[in-house]
């Protein structure tokens, strides 16, 4: 870790990680950020967030993102994140993450978010909504990041450029006006970093896919999950090996069996060898159905209870201010604001 400052030395690392509380969340986040965090909890100073400042970037219907933010807020809670560990909070209850993002606008450039793969990919997705806030949208995320003087960012390949930009911006900011911000690595999982779409394997599974076939929800039962794996795109070949480029689609699934059931992929090859793909196939399926069965169960429940939700979510903003606010004021110090009369 080559972080030019530590924030305090004698704590633990600090992680940040968020979701958007956009459309139905997949298999591919599950594996590619929450999963990964649960253990995480243990060893760092964790803050999560549901970002719903990101999500209002292409068109939502209100209420439907509100229903959405509770969703993502029971899931991260269902799949093991413990508010006594963690700190979980909804991103719009924290002012500072739009207020220090306004300052590091000041200091970043057009032409880097011009080169923004997500965004050139959005544009062209919503070409008829191609707003400030869709482009501005990687600052908003170095804020997240650079307020809680961040550590690690566990994220899924897709958000890599996304924290090389965070990390940019906090030593620009740090040579500019002194030591200021930790600045962040990202943190990908060998494995489950980037699933894949079932239909077309080469392609990242994602939230906003079309074809239903092509991706697997949290919140699939089992007959959409089975139905989905067996009509999953593999290759005319039949042996189940790992090889990215030759086999995507069993690649992608044999991936997706390891991170279900912690086997290695070796592990998996070996026991799928000499098997045909409609074998494998459906213990894929069965692995998926049994791993998130139990977190279904338990976000219906937590999803009804809105109070302990709100609890959780009280006490996250008021946490995640906290240390937000004590970044914020150093930020408008250096840059020449003069300090609020409290
Ligand atoms: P979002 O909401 O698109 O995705 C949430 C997380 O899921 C990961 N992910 C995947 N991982 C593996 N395979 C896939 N197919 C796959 N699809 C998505 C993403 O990498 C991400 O970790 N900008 C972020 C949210 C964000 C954020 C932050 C993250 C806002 N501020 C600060 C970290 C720190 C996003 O849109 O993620």
């Amino acid at each position: 870790m080559d972080n030019n400052i530590k924030a305090n030395d004698i704590h633990k690392k600090v992680i940040f990680s968020g979701i958007q509380p956009t459309g139905k969340i997949t298999i591919g986040n599950y594996l590619g950020s929450i999963k990964n965090w649960i253990p995480m909890q243990e060893e760092f100073d964790s803050i999560f967030c549901v970002v719903d400042m990101h999500s209002i970037t292409v068109n939502q219907i209100p209420a439907e993102l509100r229903k959405n933010t509770y969703d993502l807020l029971a899931l991260y809670l269902a799949c093991g994140l413990d508010p006594q560990k963690s700190i979980l909070f909804v991103q719009s209850h924290v002012p500072a993450h739009a207020e220090l993002a306004w300052v590091l606008n000041t200091i970043t450039y057009v032409g880097e978010m011009n080169r923004m793969t997500q965004f050139k990919d959005k544009s062209r997705k919503h070409a008829d909504n191609i707003n400030m806030g869709l482009m501005d949208y990687p600052v908003l995320m170095a804020s997240d990041i650079l307020l809680y003087q961040t550590d690690l960012v566990p994220v899924g390949i897709d958000q890599k450029q996304h924290v090389e930009l965070a990390r940019d911006i906090a030593q620009r900011f740090n040579n500019r006006y002194s030591p200021t911000f930790v600045v962040p690595e990202c943190y990908t999982p060998k494995i489950g970093a980037k699933i894949m779409s079932l239909q077309e394997p080469t392609a990242k599974m994602s939230k906003s896919d079309e074809n239903e076939n092509a991706v697997v929800t949290m919140l699939d039962d089992k007959d959409a999950i089975m139905r989905k794996f067996k009509r999953a795109v593999t290759d005319s070949d039949t042996e189940v090996r790992f090889d990215v480029e030759n086999k995507p689609g069993v690649s992608n699934l044999l991936s997706i069996y390891s991170c279900f059931t912690g086997k290695t992929i070796e592990q998996a090859q070996n026991e799928f060898s000499g098997k045909g793909y409609g074998d494998f196939k459906i213990k894929v399926a069965e692995s998926v159905i049994e791993g998130i069965a139990p977190i279904q169960s338990e976000q219906q429940r937590i999803a009804k209870d809105k109070a302990y939700m709100d609890e959780v979510l009280k006490d996250g903003a008021m946490r995640a201010c906290r240390i937000a606010y004590k970044t914020l004021d150093k930020v408008y110090k250096k840059v020449g604001f003069i300090p609020k009369i409290r």
